[in-house]
């Protein structure tokens, strides 16, 4: 039973069982609904609602949405709970989330244990609190808390909660007895049925151009997104209506959110997010191994990131560089980048030192023998890297994990030099690693499925999002980046400008556009990495020579100050440089391009093409799992907007026929070598067929 009901002397309890979160699926509304209505009549003088399980109700159940809706809904029942003669006493335990903490917000008391959080997240779907959070939020906790809790989606911690009026009190011990004795005090007292809609809002109360205010940094914070500002539009409701008609448009807002492609681009992230930890055909036999310490090789740029994930999560981290002096600049950067977070005011002093503290230097492998896992960040050579991981095949324990945070190079091929190549794995962290969520956890051919569990569970650990991927060249995330990037090249060298192919792509939702993100990573990494590549596998020279102009001119990006754009040395704002343009007509005569005016349409279809025909490869090779895990790497590494669900949703919600037409029609105009269709997408495209129902008979 998902609703039991329990009658203890005068106080009707009402438990919720529907595990994992006590998602508020139609069996839930409906046992709600229905015991709720049956204790209006019986002995009960005051109702607690309390979950079982890891968590108080988590949400509506976001797997209903899109379907046909089931009655009874969830602001019916919302409301039903508000209605009730007798009172009722929120219970929250875990995390009171979206619909289920409206369901507490309709109760007429709210208490919790110290460890709960609350929240309404649904703007991280695309969505506004449907069942009566806009305008009860507001009513309890001021207009202004109410508005940062549902724009920002952020849960927030009990205490907190209490003392902004969310909720009444918190309970120690447990949750139940706490409960009933709550239930108890007011029952001696005569309790009141306090309804949360009844409270006005006084609008002078409010501060005058607050809501516009709102507006507008919303329209910048959440740039091309509908729901924040519709969030704006109905707690201004709260203020401005009755509670009637405050619910009627908080409805009516809900459901268009709800048809949109903004939520349903987030609805798909959410699931492809949790699916993508989970490895096809592992047993459920294979358990993780324990990671208690971590060794990492070189501390550059991406070991001292990675350094800094482990020690955040308090496992200890042995680091090791060629000589001291390495050692130092490793470590002084790890510090300086605490001091930024101390600085910002996001970490306390004392807790950057502790985390600093798990950070042990050495220039010795001797003192990797003990750890649980190794990961190797040294220089982007096959070679180096096979030296390291001989190294670390003599000195580490038997069990333990040799990772290597290679970009590019063969796992299988590391893994040969050691007489382990079952521990050996490609951990592919993305920069800055502290900062960056997605984690590429690269299966070579003989990984076992215990090292690879672990990978998956240490991921979540270091609060990464994991995807897994086959190896081959780039993996799954820099191998569809190169023809995007090839595109943006030959759309420079073919007539477009820095500025346009950046601000298409901006204005389409990108993070950042392709040539500000060279500026960022250093013009001179792609440059060195086609150093190590045959001329054919280089490519057309004219996808890359105004980058290699611009490394051999010294503008590599923002650490020289300069590259496709110029850099204030103390804002670090970009601005235009008319040097670029006569550096990119000079190559375009140098190649033989004639320069023409190119369509911000064309240059979007042909950088987004690119990225998604390649998806489809790495998809049909097997390289990916499944296409939600590409959505997951791009959106998490590589600034694709959320909310247009990954590349391959955006394809399967374009329209395959339309996606494949469209690359057919650029092999004709610019030749099959840079637009060869992908099998897959043909196939699929040729037999009307959906990505989704492809993968469904593939299972
Ligand atoms: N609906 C359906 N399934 C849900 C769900 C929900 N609201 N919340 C979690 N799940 C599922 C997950 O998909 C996952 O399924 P799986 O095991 O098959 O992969 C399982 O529950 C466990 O979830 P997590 O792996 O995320 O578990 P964690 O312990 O890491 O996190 C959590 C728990 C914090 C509750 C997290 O799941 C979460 O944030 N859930 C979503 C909360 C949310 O967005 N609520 C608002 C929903 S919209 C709404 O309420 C509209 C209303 O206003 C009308
Ligand atoms: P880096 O040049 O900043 O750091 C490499 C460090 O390794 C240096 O500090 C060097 O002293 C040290 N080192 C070199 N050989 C060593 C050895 N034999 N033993 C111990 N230490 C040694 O390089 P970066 O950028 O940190 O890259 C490291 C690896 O991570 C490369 O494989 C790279 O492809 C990969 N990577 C880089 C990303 C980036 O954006 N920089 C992103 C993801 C992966």
């Amino acid at each position: 039973m998902t609703v039991t009901y329990d009658l203890q002397n005068k106080i009707g309890v009402i438990t919720i069982n529907n595990p994992p979160v006590n998602a508020l699926s139609q069996p839930v509304r409906e046992g709600l609904k229905g015991t709720i209505e049956k204790a209006q009549h019986d002995d009960s003088e005051l109702l607690i609602i309390i979950c079982t399980g890891r968590t108080f109700m988590a949400g509506a159940d976001i797997s209903e949405f899109g379907k046909m809706p089931m009655e009874p809904s969830l602001p019916d029942v919302v409301n039903l709970i508000e209605a009730s003669a007798k009172p009722v006493i929120a219970a929250i335990h875990g995390t009171a989330l979206g619909g289920g903490f409206e369901v507490a917000l309709a109760c007429h008391y709210r208490i919790a244990v110290p460890s709960a959080k609350v929240g309404l997240p649904e703007v991280k779907l695309g969505l506004l609190p449907g069942a009566g959070g806009t305008q009860r939020a507001p009513r309890l906790a001021g207009v202004k808390n109410a508005l940062d809790l549902i724009t920002s989606g952020q849960p927030m911690k009990a205490a907190r909660a209490q003392s902004i009026g969310l909720l009444d009190a918190l309970v120690e011990g447990d949750l139940l007895t706490g409960a009933i004795e709550f239930a108890n005090t007011l029952l001696a007292d005569k309790p009141e049925v306090r309804r949360v809609g009844e409270i006005t809002i006084a609008p002078a109360q409010i501060e005058p151009g607050l809501f516009d205010a709102y507006r507008a940094r919303l329209a910048k914070r959440a740039r091309g997104q509908i729901a924040p500002q519709k969030i704006v539009a109905c707690v201004e409701a709260a203020v401005n209506q009755p509670i009637n008609k405050g619910l009627e448009l908080e409805r009516k807002l809900f459901v268009e959110c709800l048809l949109s492609s903004e939520s349903q681009g987030l609805r798909h992230l959410f699931f492809a997010e949790r699916k993508a930890a989970k490895i096809n055909g592992l047993s459920k036999e294979t358990r993780a191994k324990a990671i208690q310490s971590v060794g990492i090789i070189g501390g550059g740029t991406m070991g001292g990131g990675i350094a800094m994930n482990f020690a955040n999560a308090g496992i200890p981290v042995t680091l090791l560089e060629i000589d001291e002096q390495a050692l130092q600049r490793g470590k002084d950067i790890i510090a300086s980048n605490y001091g930024i977070t101390v600085n910002k005011g996001k970490l306390s002093g004392a807790e950057a030192e502790k985390r600093l503290g798990m950070i042990r230097g050495t220039t010795s492998y001797d003192d990797l023998a003990e750890v649980d896992l190794v990961i190797e960040a040294v220089f982007e050579d096959l070679a180096i890297k096979q030296t390291v991981f001989k190294q670390l095949d003599a000195v580490c324990k038997p069990g333990a994990i040799l990772a290597s945070n290679t970009s590019y190079q063969d796992i299988d091929a590391i893994a040969a030099v050691t007489r382990r190549p079952q521990d050996v794995i490609g951990l592919h962290f993305f920069s800055p690693a502290n900062v960056m969520k997605l984690l590429e956890v690269v299966r070579g051919d003989k990984t076992s499925d215990e090292v690879l569990a672990t990978a998956m569970d240490i991921a979540k650990q270091i609060n990464k999002v994991p995807v897994l991927s086959r190896v081959c060249y780039g993996f799954i995330g820099n191998r569809m980046l190169r023809p995007y990037a090839r595109e943006a090249q030959l759309c420079l060298i073919e007539g477009a400008t820095p500025e346009q192919i950046d601000r298409v792509m901006e204005n389409w939702g990108m993070a950042m556009g392709p040539l500000a993100v060279g500026d960022l990573a250093g013009i001179d990494i792609g440059y060195k990495a086609r150093q190590g590549l045959s001329d054919e596998e280089k490519g057309d020279p004219k996808s890359y020579c105004i980058a290699d102009r611009l490394v051999a001119m010294g503008r590599l990006g923002q650490k020289t100050g300069a590259g496709y754009y110029q850099y204030d040395p103390a804002s670090r704002a970009r601005s235009s440089d008319e040097t670029i343009i006569r550096v990119i007509e000079e190559e375009a005569t140098k190649q033989g391009v004639v320069r023409r005016e190119i369509s911000d349409d064309e240059i979007l279809d042909r950088l987004t093409l690119a990225l998604i025909n390649e998806g489809f490869n790495i998809l049909e090779e097997g390289i990916a799992q499944r296409s939600s895990d590409i959505d997951v790497v791009y959106i998490f590494g590589y600034g694709f907007p959320a909310y247009r669900g990954g590349p391959m949703a955006f394809a399967e919600n374009r329209g395959l026929k339309k996606v494949y037409a469209r690359i057919c029609q650029f092999g004709e105009q610019f030749g099959q070598q840079n637009w060869t269709p992908s099998t897959l997408l043909k196939e699929l495209a040729t037999d009307n067929k959906s990505l989704a129902q492809w993968e469904k008979e593939q299972a």
